[in-house]
């Protein structure tokens, strides 16, 4: 995961006109700096947290432990005037638990439905794989359909509202893993890995001067309508014919044997259009977030294998051979080109 601070930090006046008019990217630009300089070494992670706050998508990030996954999201709800909840998921959590229930009020003499936790602009699901497969799945319910319904009625989940849900990757034993069918409700799985001894360094020097009230003060929290708002305005990057093509070509070259014969014989499941919306939703979130007011190939190709990895299920051939889905996104980038 690549992204140079340096290039984001575009000048003002290199915002496109409808920019200049509200200029919420330049909030985000902000709020996504700000992020980085408290989150060593992840500003590819960053990035995407923001691409998918701009999309109104979720995100599931997988990590070993250490790694500041908690910390990443708790940064960005820092940063947000919107309201933010956690769940810790156990094996013992029940659907309830996180949708909200009906209690009987005796003083109306009727049910009235408490909401939980889900109903927050940001919510942080951790460790979702040690939850149990029902409340995972009453979940990616609510993900998808940004509505809970109980007892026979229906409750919209506020707007914004974003998902991130955090996985540890070297823990299996007991956990659950999220089903496979249902991956593609999150926007993007993002994948971290061990910092270097430089990052290490830094982490260390940073967490020790936040102990000692020196670090940086954050600055003011983004309201919930500039959010909505530069959503609305990413929407409107032009992405071209060619490079709308070029996105079809991506996703179509998991089921066209004949597109990248050699990958697409190693694919089980291929990617649904679920997939091709949002991997151009993503292309257009981070030309805005990089001041552009169009789209080139490096924004689609730079987010295609968190966006499209997890919605490829390999053959239990390709599996045995050490295939994943992030490898076979690699190869079809390799064969497929931008126009
Ligand atoms: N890249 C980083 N930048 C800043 N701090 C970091 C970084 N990596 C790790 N840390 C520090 O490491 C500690 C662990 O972070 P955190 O609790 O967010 O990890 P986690 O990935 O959520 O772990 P777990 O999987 O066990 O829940 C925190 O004190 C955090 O500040
Ligand atoms: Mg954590």
């Amino acid at each position: 995961m690549t992204s140079s601070l340096a290039e984001r930090q575009t000048p003002a006046d290199q915002f496109s006109p409808i920019h200049r008019a509200h200029r919420p990217a330049h909030h985000l630009a902000g709020l996504q700096a700000e992020i980085e300089k408290r989150l060593i070494g992840r500003s590819g992670l960053v990035e995407r947290l923001m691409i998918a706050l701009l999309c109104g998508g979720h995100l599931l990030l997988e990590g070993p432990p250490g790694l500041a996954k908690t910390r990443a999201v708790k940064l960005l709800s820092n940063g947000l005037e919107s309201s933010f909840s956690r769940i810790q998921c156990t094996p013992d959590l029940m659907p309830a638990d996180l949708t909200g229930t009906q209690v009987f009020r005796p003083e109306a003499g009727k049910f009235e439905f408490v909401e939980g936790p889900i109903f927050h602009s940001l919510v942080l699901v951790d460790e979702i794989n040690r939850a149990p497969p029902k409340v995972q799945s009453a979940l990616l319910e609510a993900m998808a359909e940004n509505q809970v319904t109980a007892g026979g009625v229906t409750y919209a989940l506020p707007a914004p509202f974003m998902v991130v849900a955090t996985q540890n990757s070297i823990e299996h034993e007991g956990t659950f893993p999220l089903p496979e069918a249902q991956l593609d409700r999150f926007l993007m799985h993002v994948m971290i890995d061990l910092p270097d001894a430089e990052s290490e360094l830094a982490i260390l020097e940073l967490v020790e001067s936040e102990g000692a009230g020196t670090a940086p003060q954050a600055g003011k929290p983004i309201p919930s309508q500039q959010i909505l708002d530069a959503r609305a305005e990413a929407a409107q990057i032009h992405l071209a014919p060619a490079l709308k093509d070029f996105v079809v070509r991506l996703v179509m070259a998991t089921r066209d044997p004949d597109a990248a014969p050699e990958v697409h014989g190693q694919i089980e499941h291929a990617v649904s259009p679920r997939g091709t919306l949002a991997l151009a939703a993503g292309a257009r979130a981070r030309a805005y977030l990089r001041g552009r007011d169009y789209a080139i190939p490096e924004d689609v190709m730079e987010i295609a294998p968190d966006i499209l990895a997890h919605r490829i299920i390999p053959t239990w051939r390709a599996s045995a051979e050490g295939a994943t889905g992030r490898s076979l996104v690699a190869k079809l980038l390799d064969k497929v080109e931008p126009s």
